[in-house]
This record gives structure tokens, sequence and C-alpha cells, in this order.
């Protein structure tokens, strides 16, 4: 007698399998060889329903239109997957990644540096410089009291290279001077104190941007004191485009650099740090050291070099527009900015308007916005329709102001 089964094929992979209808005589044994047999069907035919929901339904459907938390949340578009799929596959431990190979060579050539080095995260490039730096503790790193390096690194500079800091609060309230500097360094040889190694700058910082004459001048101090200047450059493709000072420019005055790809550049992932190649060899055993020596990451740095290649300057330069219309009509509704609006952030000063945080993020939610606070950053994906709401909620709360 004719009986009927129906197996998985031997070959099924997760992501590609068969099922395949056997007919047999029935023998000894058959009826429990059928029972197995529609056991496995049933399961496969449930992984099928749930790999089917994956492949056409996203299960989170996320859109960064009006999302003005950072500029960190815009996501790939297609041409960026294109290129993630092009990308050389080689191990990158390996120095086989000739796409990541590329990429560093790409942004230290633009910095006027010999050789640059892809790392995780714009956190791992401040600490990897900044241990690659330092020799021998006791130690102090100089830089301003707002800086990322100290206020939001998990106090890695303290685990990572044992140092001390010594924030500075610009007496301008917008960037240090020569001055805030130089009466801030420890140069006393003296067993109490901890001398001043390294003065780390961000540029730019809040947005704003630092003038190049003045990190000229402290550059130069540096060096006449053998002190070496980092640069916290996670957002300096925004100066650069927006001032039009080259990063080659920007480059000669600092010793190393770190130049974020997954901010306003918009890869979703990355960082390139630049210096000289004795700095970035000895900088390669400190990636290795925080678990940062990857291997395919031809998938990121294409998507980096995709993403710079698109969108630096003139994408960031429109974005930048973008963000000056909507610091010009918040100032016309009577908001006031902490900072000047110079690049892609609009830091609004909710407290001065009289706002509640609260009640503006929840009032924002209502319109769709997502929302930090008052900071709000501009990226290449914020469409007109998301910067329209901002609009709309900035004149609902100037309305119940009455201005
Ligand atoms: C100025 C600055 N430096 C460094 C970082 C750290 O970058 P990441 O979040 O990739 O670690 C950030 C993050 O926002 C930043 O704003």
């Amino acid at each position: 007698m004719m009986m009927s089964f129906y197996f998985v094929d031997p070959s099924i992979t997760q992501l590609n399998f068969k099922i395949r209808k056997y007919e047999q005589i029935r023998a000894p044994g058959a009826s429990k060889l059928r029972i197995v047999a529609l056991s496995e069907l049933f399961s496969v035919l449930s992984l099928y329903s749930r790999m089917s929901a994956i492949t056409t339904e996203p299960r989170y459907k996320y859109s960064p239109a009006a999302d003005f938390r950072s500029d960190t949340v815009t996501i790939p578009e297609d041409g960026m997957f294109e290129a993630m799929k092009r990308a050389h596959l080689g191990d990158d431990v390996y120095n086989a990644s000739e796409t990541t190979l590329d990429l560093e060579q790409y942004v230290a050539k633009m910095c006027g540096k010999e050789a640059g080095l892809f790392v995780s995260s714009g956190t791992q490039g401040n600490q990897i410089c900044l241990r690659t730096h330092l020799q021998q503790p006791p130690y102090t790193i100089l830089c301003d009291a707002r800086g990322h390096i100290i206020n939001y690194e998990s106090a890695g500079i303290a685990i990572n290279s044992q140092a001390m800091s010594t924030p500075v609060k610009p007496s301008n309230g917008l960037h240090l001077s020569l001055e805030d500097v130089e009466k801030n360094l420890i140069m006393l040889d003296d067993i109490h104190h901890a001398d001043t190694k390294i003065i780390s700058l961000e540029n730019t910082l809040n947005g704003v941007i630092f003038p190049f004459q003045e990190m000229a001048k402290i550059s130069q101090r540096a060096r006449e004191l053998d002190i070496r200047i980092h640069l916290d450059g996670a957002r300096l493709w925004e100066a650069s485009a927006a001032s039009g000072i080259s990063l080659e420019e920007y480059g000669s005055l600092f010793d190393s650099m770190s130049l974020c790809l997954s901010k306003g550049i918009g890869a979703p992932v990355g960082t390139v740090i630049v210096g000289t190649s004795q700095f970035i060899k000895k900088a390669k055993f400190f990636r290795k050291i925080m678990g940062g020596a990857m291997r395919q990451i031809g998938i990121l740095t294409g998507a980096a070099r995709y993403a710079l290649d698109t969108h630096f300057p003139d994408v960031l330069k429109k974005v930048h527009a973008r963000a000056a219309t909507t610091a010009k009509y918040a100032t016309s509704r009577g908001y006031e900015l902490y900072v000047p609006a110079d690049t892609n952030m609009v830091w609004l000063d909710l407290d001065k308007t009289g706002i509640k945080t609260a009640d503006w993020i929840a009032k924002g939610t209502e319109l769709g916005l997502t929302l930090g606070g008052g900071r709000c950053v501009f990226h290449h994906q914020i469409t007109d329709a998301g910067q329209q709401k901002l609009h709309d909620l900035i004149d609902l709360f100037a309305a119940a102001k009455g201005t």
C-alpha cells in the first residue's frame, strides 16, 4: 500500500529549506516513521511562518525623520546597503580588509596625517588616543570642563590611562582660549603634582565651532612645552563643512584626532583616529586591549565610506542651513539659545523660556517628534515634515506664553 511522507530535505539550512513529499510503500514500522515526519513538518512550518514575518515585515519600524535627539540616529539606506555588499570581506585583524585599509588611509590623507585606524566608537577613539600618548603616570589631561572625554566616557581616562584631569571652564562661555589654558597648565616638576601631558580640545563642542586661530595659538604653546595635543573631532566634519577650513589645516594643529563617522556623516558605526604611523602602530595595541580589533569589518567601513562620499561636505551644509532656519524661527518667537547654532545643533534654553523639559518632550511626542530636551540635533534624515512638527511645537509653547 502507498503511503505519503513529508520530510525536511536533509540539506536544509535555517534560511533555505525544502519540504519534500515522499511516497513509500507501507512496510513494517512505517506508521511510526510517519509520525516523526509530520512532527518535523509542523516545526518547519512554524519556523517558516516566523521567518517570513522577519523577511517581509520589519519587526521594528523606525524612522529618524522627526528624531532630534542626536545625529547618531540616522539609518542605512539602500545605497549604503549596496556599498556594504560590495565591501572587501577580509579579516581586519590580519590586515586583510581592503575596504578598511582604504578608508583609514583616505581619512588620514584628508587630515594630512600618515596613518589612520578604524575603531568602534568615538569614545574608543578618544580613549585609545589619550592612552597611546601617555607613558608613565602621574600625569594630567587638560580639557574643557564640558568636554566629552571627562563627562561622558565613564571615567575612561582614569581607568584606561590612570590620568588626572584639569577641567577648565571657558571664560568666554563658548570655547577655551590660550589664556584659559595657560592659567591651568601644571608644569611644576614637583612630587606633589601631576604635570599636564596632554591638552585635549573638542570641535565642535555643543555644535559650536572652535575658532581656528585660537586653536592654533594653543597648539603652538603645547608644542613649545612638549605637551601632546589631541582633538576630539567627533564632529570636526561639521566644523570643516561650515567654516571651509580643511581637515588638513585642522590636522596640522594636532598630534592625534578622533573623527566619528556615525554622527552627522551618517554611518551606522565607527570612528577613525589619525596620527603618525608610529602613533597608529602603538594605538593598535590599545585597540586590541580594549577589545576593539574586529574581523570582517568591510561591511562597516564600506558603509562609512559611502556615507562620507555621499554627505561630506555638501549635505552637511544643507543640514546646517536647516538648523539655522529653526534657530531663527525659535528666536523670532521669543526663545533663547544656550549657544549659537553654528552647525547642526539648536540648543533651546527651555528654562529661560519658562518651559518644563518633561512637558516639552511629552507634547513633542504627541506631535510625532522624538526629543531629548531643548537640544535639537539636525541630521540629513530630518525631513521637511519633521522640521515642521518641531516648529509646531515651538509655536505651541510660544502661544501658551503669549509670545
Ligand atoms: C564630542 C563627542 N565625542 C565623543 C563622542 C563619543 O562617541 P560614541 O558615542 O560613538 O562613543 C560623542 C558622542 O556623542 C561626542 O559627542
